[in-house]
């Protein structure tokens, strides 16, 4: 009997393991470098985000959605600029994590529709930006290059 209710028992564990190793987090995988995250995953909503600052900020219950929204994407841009090996140095990766906090801050005051903390995240965002590009951003050509967008 007491064999019988160990293998029972080994029984349970190894289909809770089996199920716990089915919704176990996906292992990244990288698909491209960090152009196409910058220009798809954060010029846009970075843009969009500019445009609001200078409209004097978020107006409508519309717009701190989509502030919310965008600042979701530059956050989780931030998170792919430090996975997939794309991480270089120091630089790179405090500036992202400096940007990472401030979409966060970004995402919390848009959800409180706060104007004072929505300025100043956006204002801790762009600074991780322009920390990274200053090092980072190839200069284009006979410019000075590496400052970002609005706001970066
Ligand atoms: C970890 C470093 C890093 C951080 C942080 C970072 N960038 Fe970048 N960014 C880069 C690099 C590197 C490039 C150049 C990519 C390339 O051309 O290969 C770039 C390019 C860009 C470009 C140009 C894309 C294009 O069209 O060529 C924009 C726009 C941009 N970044 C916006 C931002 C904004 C806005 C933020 C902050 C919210 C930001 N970046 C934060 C490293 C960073």
């Amino acid at each position: 009997m007491k064999k019988v209710l160990l293998l029972l028992g080994s029984f349970a564990l190894a289909c809770s393991l089996m199920f716990a190793a089915a919704h176990a987090e996906h292992a990244y995988e990288a698909v491209g470098g960090l152009h196409g995250i910058m220009e798809y995953g954060v010029k846009a909503p970075n843009d969009k985000l500019g445009a609001m600052r200078k409209a004097g900020g978020p107006k409508s219950e519309g717009d701190w959605k989509s502030s919310e929204h965008a600042a979701v994407m530059i956050g989780e841009s931030m998170n792919l600029a430090l996975m997939g090996g794309r991480v270089k140095d120091d630089v790179w990766k405090e500036n992202a994590m400096t940007s990472l906090a401030g979409a966060k801050a970004l995402v919390a005051a848009s959800k409180g529709m706060d104007a004072a903390a929505w300025n100043a995240s956006l204002g801790k965002m762009g600074q991780g930006c322009r920390g990274c590009h200053k090092v980072h951003r190839p200069r284009k050509k006979g410019g000075k290059g590496g400052k970002g967008g609005k706001g970066a």
